[in-house]
């Protein structure tokens, strides 16, 4: 399973890129609103700078035309600004056909906001390279997140969809290992969710009796021969 960060913040991506383990970003309006970035040059220039830091990893960078033509011509100038640039696209009916477009050009798509098994087959069908559904939100009004990956996965396993699922809307670290065990190709998870799985109090409390014996047997006099 591939990580990706989910979020806008450049210290955040440096943090998770520098732990060896990132393999690409998401954006959306939301996180990029958050950073305070303002006006398309800006836009343009942040997603530039997140696709040299990352080196390599998709980055998905989102349109904010809700029609075809609009998603289309954002669609290629988001495509222009680097190799890596995934163009995501909301699941909708003029987002179905952009993500069409899309695919018969070559661009890479990333059709977002997907909360049924029923828009992650369209998407497919449309040829969108990931597929992301938030399971958080899902979780949120009471279904299960998790399930719909299970559910997915199943589905695109039969039908030999190539399409990747991308987990999102990861709110904990229990959340990526169950993503993991359904088997979602990609979990796009927030900083704290990703450093959380590092976290064990079994880990400390080892760590700090293998110190503590390790100074004892430094002070240690070396035994006589
Ligand atoms: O990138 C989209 C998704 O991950 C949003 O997450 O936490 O706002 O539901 P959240």
């Amino acid at each position: 399973m591939k990580f990706f960060i989910d979020t806008a913040n450049i210290a955040q991506i440096r943090e998770a890129h520098d732990l060896g383990i990132l393999d690409g970003v998401t954006t959306n309006p939301s996180l990029m609103a958050k950073e305070g970035i303002r006006g398309e040059e800006a836009i343009n220039k942040h997603y530039l700078d997140i696709c040299e830091l990352v080196d390599g990893g998709d980055v998905s960078a989102e349109v904010i035309s809700t029609d075809l033509a609009g998603m289309i011509e954002e669609g290629k100038k988001l495509a222009a600004i680097h190799p890596n640039i995934v163009v995501k696209i909301p699941m909708t009916k003029d987002g179905v056909k952009a993500l069409k477009y899309f695919s018969d050009n070559g661009i890479k798509t990333n059709c977002t906001l997907v909360f049924s098994a029923g828009q992650a087959i369209l998407a497919a069908k449309a040829g969108a390279n990931y597929v992301s559904p938030f399971i958080g939100r899902i979780d949120d009004s009471n279904w299960d997140g998790v399930q719909l990956i299970e559910q997915i996965a199943h589905i695109y396993s039969l039908q030999g969809f190539k399409t990747e699922i991308l987990a999102a809307s990861i709110r904990s670290p229990l959340h990526i290992v169950k993503c993991a065990e359904v088997g979602a190709d990609v979990c796009t998870s927030p900083l704290d969710a990703i450093l959380g799985l590092l976290k064990h109090p079994l880990t400390d409390i080892g760590l700090a009796k293998f110190v503590e014996d390790a100074k004892k047997m430094q002070e240690q006099k070396a035994p006589v021969k």
